[in-house]
């Protein structure tokens, strides 16, 4: 076995925050290197991982067999994979199971998967004994790239998605780009639009060399990918670190969120849109947005909606497989979104590539002769 130190293309990212500070780990063959990786930072705690099916028939042996090497493994929890998951009826017997593993103060809870695993073993944690440290390997690019990192958890309710949480941080994040080897390719595009939510928002020249080589990441050429993964984080983490509770700067990494919240919602969480799909329409319709009220200029959103669809990802309301909201629908779906601070929407919006801004108080008339052209498909 290769051991951590001979991994030249190890890349460590750190999230500071104080004394919740932790490190990102980046690179190929990390989960092999788990148990030391994790002893050498966080002592000798027992693990309880949580994984969904699909990640556990590919990995989990693996994640195991380095934990129990170094005598952390306390048990694994392999729960459903989907969206569904995300819920109080699995937080239930997953709080009791984690129990159960007799794990203590001290311990830790691995979440082991994507982004789904990581916000619901995420929340266990943070409501487990008041609190448990827990550790991250994410094994989708959108849980490797996103939500991994920042200390967002929680569930989805009928009330919408994400309403009840905790900011909860990890203790440790360890993202091994070869677990991306086995993720669908659909699945890896709809993470690849968050990674290039990071050069729209506020790196212009992370979009162009995306647009060079967005192939080289989608073929999994180390270097490519690692720097793909590595500027994500980087970005995201010197954002949490200056706002971690989003009063303010945070709200940025939402570009196209509110839009793509609204699509998600309209198409029930289901497999019809997945959330990157969402937010590729979602970033594109904010950029559209942004030209039609003259904060950018002309020509962005065609190039961030020709990048989209080189790369096989959805950029307009069309796109969206079976029937289509109306103005209305949109507007009471946007106004159910987080985001929304007494009744006036406030969005994310575009001065330029890599140079998002945030409008509160967007007129609320422009907005739906705007999406009646979304809608109709005469937009720009
Ligand atoms: N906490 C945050 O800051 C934050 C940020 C963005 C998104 N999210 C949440 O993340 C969730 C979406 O995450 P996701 O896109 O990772 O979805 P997911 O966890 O459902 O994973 C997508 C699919 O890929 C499978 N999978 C994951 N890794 C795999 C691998 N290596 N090989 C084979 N299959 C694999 C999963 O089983 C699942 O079927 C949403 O619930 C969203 O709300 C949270």
């Amino acid at each position: 076995m290769t051991r951590v130190s001979e991994i030249a293309a190890v890349r460590t990212v750190p999230v500071p925050l104080g004394s919740r500070a932790y490190d990102v780990l980046i690179g190929p063959g990390l989960l092999a290197n788990a148990g030391s990786l994790i002893a050498a930072r966080l002592g000798a705690p027992k693990c309880g991982i949580v994984t969904d099916e699909n990640v556990a028939r590919f990995h989990l042996p693996a994640l195991e067999a380095a934990l129990q090497r170094d005598k952390l493994h306390a048990g694994s929890i392999v729960l459903k994979p989907g969206e569904a998951t995300k819920s109080f009826r699995e937080l239930a017997p997953l709080s009791e199971r984690l129990l159960e593993l007799g794990l203590e103060r001290g311990d830790l809870v691995v979440a082991f998967g994507g982004g789904v695993i990581g916000d619901l073993a995420g929340f266990a944690a943070a409501i487990l004994r008041r609190g448990v440290r827990f550790v991250q390997i994410p094994t989708s690019l959108l849980a490797q790239v996103d939500s991994s990192v920042g200390g967002k958890t929680g569930i989805d309710t009928p009330q919408g998605k994400n309403l009840i949480g905790a900011f909860h941080q990890p203790s440790l994040v360890i993202a091994d780009t070869d677990t991306l080897r086995t993720l669908p390719e659909r699945e890896m595009r709809a993470g690849y639009a968050e990674v290039a939510k990071y050069g729209l928002l506020g790196d212009a020249a992370f979009f162009s060399w995306l647009e060079q080589s967005w192939r080289s990441v989608f073929a999994f050429e180390e270097v490519a990918l690692t720097r793909a993964i590595e500027t994500s984080i980087k970005a995201k983490a010197g954002i949490v670190g200056r706002d971690e509770t989003e009063q303010g700067e945070r709200a940025l990494l939402n570009l196209g969120h509110t839009f793509g919240h609204a699509f998600e919602a309209w198409c029930g969480y289901s497999d019809r849109l997945l959330h990157g799909e969402a937010i590729a329409i979602g970033m594109a319709i904010a950029f559209r947005f942004s030209e039609t009220l003259g904060l950018c200029a002309p020509g962005a959103a065609r190039r961030v909606a020709s990048h989209f669809e080189a790369v096989g990802l959805p950029t307009r309301i069309a796109d969206i497989p079976g029937d289509t909201p109306d103005v209305e629908t949109m507007m009471r779906l946007m106004a159910q979104d987080k985001k929304v601070r007494r009744g006036k929407l406030t969005f994310i919006l575009a001065r330029g590539i890599g140079d998002a801004i945030i409008a509160s108080e967007v007129p609320e008339a422009g907005m739906r002769a705007f999406l009646a052209g979304e809608i109709a498909g005469t937009g720009r």
